[in-house]
């Protein structure tokens, strides 16, 4: 899906969401484990109005483990409750419903000492395109509910959608945009594939991920691609199209004269990462950690 965001999408979709709000008690804002700031929608804040939420860093089976656990610590410091979820899959999906009962626990006990027995917590799942919406609704439902895909503007009739005893969820999520100021954002979602290629050239993807993947990630791309030797510079890009070349020749990327195609060899490289055959990758590290 090809993301084209405008100024009056933003506000139909910002409407939207402002919208849905006013049904529900908790927002599970859904990141992608891989880049949570990147994957977030830079006017979240004030669009959820103060609602209660959870930060659910999804598609964490791609993502390195150990920087998930610093983006959990990161945003537990400021003060929001984060943890990561393979919705594909359904690992810890569960701690959905489970923790929105945590953080009703008071409000929830309050009603049963006044003999009211309380409603189930209606939940509003939200997150830019391609971070994995429909797959978890689905899954936290147990069928298919959700289309894949679903677009701003395309509204049908909202239902609640049962999560155990005490929860339920809207089956339509929020869809919101995600950062485009940022170049280095634009190109760690290119890489994750959230944005398609035909937005950013594929070649220049790539080279990206290459040269991120060489700064931290050597021993992984070196193993995967059979590669010879280090680059002594990650900042010279000639030394990083080296790289890319070499993936290209191991491939059979080779076009008359013996020319490396480098197109291709993009399109492997970014294929291979995004299906997780490189091992688990995170692209963007909590500042906090990195000084
Ligand atoms: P959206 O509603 O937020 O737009 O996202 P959607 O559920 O359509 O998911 C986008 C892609 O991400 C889907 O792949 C889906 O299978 C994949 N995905 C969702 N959650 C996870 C997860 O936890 N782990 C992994 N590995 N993948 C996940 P797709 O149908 O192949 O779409 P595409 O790759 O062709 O875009």
């Amino acid at each position: 899906m090809t993301i084209q965001w405008f100024p009056g999408h933003m506000t139909r979709a910002r409407r939207e969401i402002q919208e849905k709000l006013k049904l529900i008690d908790v927002v599970i804002e859904l990141l992608d484990a891989r880049l949570p700031l990147s994957s977030r929608n830079p006017m979240i804040d004030e669009i959820l109005q103060g609602k209660p939420r959870m930060i659910v860093l999804n598609k964490a089976d791609l993502a390195d483990p150990a920087v998930t656990e610093k983006w959990v610590t990161y945003f537990k410091n400021k003060g929001i409750l984060a943890f990561p979820v393979d919705a594909a899959t359904g690992t810890r999906v569960q701690d959905i419903p489970a923790q929105a009962k945590v953080l009703f626990h008071d409000k929830i006990q309050k009603q049963i000492s006044k003999g009211i027995n309380p409603r189930a917590i209606r939940g509003l799942i939200v997150g830019i395109p391609n971070v994995g919406k429909s797959t978890l609704i689905n899954k936290l439902a147990g069928k298919a509910i959700a289309a894949t895909g679903d677009r701003p503007g395309v509204t049908k009739g909202q239902q609640w959608i049962k999560i155990g005893k005490e929860m339920e969820l809207l089956d339509t999520p929020g869809i919101l945009w995600p950062k485009f100021e940022d170049q280095e954002v634009g190109y760690r979602l290119a890489v994750t594939g959230a944005i398609k290629e035909q937005v950013i050239d594929i070649a220049e993807v790539a080279f990206y991920a290459v040269k991120y993947l060489t700064q931290y990630y050597w021993d992984t791309l070196q193993e995967r691609f059979d590669l010879s030797k280090k680059p002594e510079n990650f900042d010279t890009p000639d030394e990083v199209v080296e790289v890319m070349e070499e993936i290209g020749r191991k491939r059979g990327c080779i076009v008359s004269g013996g020319r490396v195609d480098l197109e291709k060899a993009s399109g492997i490289i970014l294929r291979e990462l995004r299906a997780g055959k490189l091992g688990r990758i995170s692209m963007e590290v909590p500042l906090s950690f990195m000084l």
